[in-house]
């Protein structure tokens, strides 16, 4: 009776189980019901790839055959992120018959451009922090024999990519390029491409929440189809020899199963077609005598370019300039020769209100109120700006500082924001190794001297030569609260009661100095400290004030002095049309920021060292920590030039500077 017992239910199990595995098996690879497989799907693909932060950027992709995605994509707004339960939104789920309940649609709602940030298009998401989710759908058939990457310039900050409702992958940091290979995710007829973007920061980001610009979110920059041959030039790098600058020196990565089938370098202007060998990892370099005409400032010579496959099948042609730059004693060498920085900083932003810059003509627009003042460098403060601006400076002949949000008080102890801002300079030096017109790579903007923080930015510097052996690396230092201690007690108290000393200093005793190879110091004198000092002393604003304008022109920064150093921001806010008597020294009228101009003109010329200038900042940004209402309304006001392209009266100030010492450089 028992054994007959045991055989039933051991047979019912049987069943059971051969039951279960065929519904499984139904449900995997069935097609019941379709929208259950296709949740299935979804979340697979969340654990396939969830970790996936993109496959190793293709560069020069506007060189390339490419499809722009660009245009309006419907948008949902998501402020508490429900949109990913059960892969509503990154399926795109939309009721069906009229019985079906929705809580989510993209349909009849919002549409938004892309590329462009969010906050400017919609008056519900100027300040919006928080997720949302993208859609667009289109076609591609991949050419035979190539293979199709998904591209995006920029995406601030987080950015989940869904294809055909499955995650292709996660990308974090909001101003560098990333791309996967889609090859094998495409369909024939419609694709369905929905990206969740969301700009939240967390304290463990680079960088943190806090930042004195508005925090833009969204696809701010293109996004592109690419197609390549399956065997492709992945990467190159062409420029003169650090070390020999008689030599061209040219690197090449290819990928692709012929990846060791060697490479090709051309330069028609210069004679140059040649062979590069390359090795089962797709890596060759060549080294070659050549005297092309160098790129500067004066003369911004650009060459054509092309890095390929063997036999052709994939080439790359860029515009490439050759220089040196290099630092000997206190001064800055470009090709040979020591330069000055007539620099000016710039934000991210174009003017008129248009948010982040996602055109050459935005770019451009910027760039010729840099030229206008007479700047031979531009500072592109904080973050990666896009490469319209540098492919426009190599063109115009600018300098340029580049620059990772490594922005006030990172997480430091913590190794997740190191990880990430090593990524972010990875991904900048990869897009823009090429441009000759940057020379500075800064690891960091006004972070608090400590252990931890010194560790941090060492590492980062490490991680910059290795990737680059040809620039210079900086950093924007801050005067740390002991050191302005000193400056305010030993220099500035005693001349607010009249004890003059012939020289003031002020303290840089920052090790971040030894760590880099151009030192750079924000000092506001004429703008910040007298209101500090009037709040901590009886004496009134506009004696602090006048006292500190009558002695800027004493101020020696103490640095070491073995380095050459820039004074990386300084200024004074001005709101457009606001005038005031001079004498009154009122805060944000055009008269008060042209006299700090002045001033600070005159503190340039007392400082031994000085390898440039860039200060802040071009033209009047939004920022919400600026909430003084009727005047700054959420700017800040810094700009020689406002949003609109109002030209301040300080813009001639530090102008008529920058003609003189161009006037003198050239005789
Ligand atoms: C700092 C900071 C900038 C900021 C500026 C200012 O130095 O680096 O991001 O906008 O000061 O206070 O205006």
């Amino acid at each position: 009776m028992k054994s007959t017992f045991v055989l039933l239910l051991g047979g019912a199990l049987c069943v059971l189980g051969a039951a279960m595995l065929a519904f499984t098996g139904w449900v995997w690879f069935g097609d019941w019901p379709s929208e259950m497989k296709e949740i299935v799907d979804h979340q697979r693909s969340i654990g396939e790839r969830g970790a996936h932060t993109g496959d190793p950027t293709l560069q020069d992709v506007y060189a390339r055959d490419h499809v722009s995605l660009g245009g309006r994509w419907q948008a949902v707004i998501d402020p508490y992120g429900r949109g990913d339960l059960a892969g509503i939104a990154p399926r795109a789920v939309e009721p069906a018959t009229p019985s079906d309940l929705a809580e989510f649609s993209f349909e009849n709602g919002l549409e938004l451009d892309v590329p462009g940030d969010w906050n400017s298009q919609d008056p519900r998401l100027v300040f919006y922090q928080g997720i949302v989710w993208y859609k667009r759908t289109f076609t591609h058939e991949t050419p035979p024999g190539h293979r199709s990457f998904l591209w995006f310039g920029a995406a601030n900050y987080e950015a989940a990519v869904y294809l055909n409702g499955e995650l292709v992958g996660r990308h974090v940091g909001g101003f560098t390029p990333f791309n996967w290979d889609v090859t094998d995710r495409l369909r024939e007829g419609e694709n369905l491409l929905v990206v969740r973007v969301d700009n939240r920061m967390r304290d463990e980001d680079v960088p943190t929440p806090m930042t004195d610009w508005l925090n833009y979110g969204g696809l701010t920059r293109d996004v592109l189809v690419v197609d390549v041959p399956e065997t492709h030039v992945q990467a190159f790098e062409v420029g003169l020899d650090p070390g020999e600058p008689g030599l061209i020196r040219a690197r090449v990565r290819l990928a692709g199963p012929g990846r060791d089938g060697g490479a090709r370098l051309r330069i028609r202007e210069l004679g140059i077609d040649v062979g590069i060998e390359t090795d089962a990892e797709g890596r060759g370099e060549v080294r070659l005598a050549s005297t092309p005409e160098r790129w500067s400032p004066a003369s911004p010579r650009l060459y054509v370019v092309e890095v390929a496959t063997r036999r052709w099948r994939d080439v790359v042609a860029d515009p490439v300039g050759f220089r040196t730059i290099e630092t000997r004693g206190d001064e800055i060498w470009l090709n040979g020769a020591p330069i000055f920085l007539r620099g000016i900083s710039i934000h991210d932003e174009a003017l008129h209100g248009e948010g982040r810059v996602h055109s050459r003509a935005q770019a451009a627009e910027l760039l010729a109120h840099a030229r206008d003042l007479g700047c031979n460098f531009v500072r592109l403060a904080h973050y990666t700006h896009p490469q319209h601006m540098t492919r426009l400076a190599d063109e115009l002949g600018l300098l340029v500082w580049a620059e990772i949000p490594v922005y006030w008080a990172v997480d430091f102890e913590n190794e997740e924001p190191l990880a990430i801002a090593k990524l972010q300079m990875r991904e900048m030096i990869e897009r823009d190794r090429n441009r000759a017109s940057v020379v500075l790579w800064s690891i960091a903007n006004e972070t608090p001297e400590g252990e931890a923080r010194n560790r941090f930015l060492a590492a980062l510097a490490d991680h910059v030569r290795a990737l680059d052996d040809t620039r210079l690396v900086t950093a924007a230092l801050i005067t740390d609260p002991r050191e302005l201690a000193e400056f305010f007690v030993y220099d500035y108290l005693p001349a607010l009661v009249g004890i003059e000393r012939d020289e003031w200093v002020y303290p840089v005793h920052d090790p971040l100095y030894e760590t880099v190879d151009v030192p750079a110091l924000n000092e506001y004198f004429g703008w910040y400290y007298s209101g500090g000092m009037a709040a901590v002393t009886p004496f009134s604003s506009h004696h602090a004030r006048r006292v500190m304008i009558d002695h800027i022109d004493r101020i020696r920064v103490g640095h070491p002095g073995s380095k050459p150093f820039v004074i990386s921001e300084t200024g004074a806010g001005a709101k457009a049309g606001m005038h005031a008597d001079e004498a009154d020294l009122a805060v944000f009228s055009e008269e008060y920021q042209a006299l700090v101009y002045r001033k600070q003109v005159e503190f340039f010329e007392n400082q031994a060292g000085l390898a440039g200038v860039s200060p802040w900042i071009l033209k009047d940004f939004r920022a919400p920590l600026r909430m003084y209402q009727g005047v700054q309304d959420y700017r800040n006001l810094k700009g020689l030039v406002s949003d609109e392209g109002e030209r301040k009266l300080a813009f001639d100030v530090l102008r008529d500077w920058y003609e003189g010492r161009a006037a003198a450089e050239a005789l």
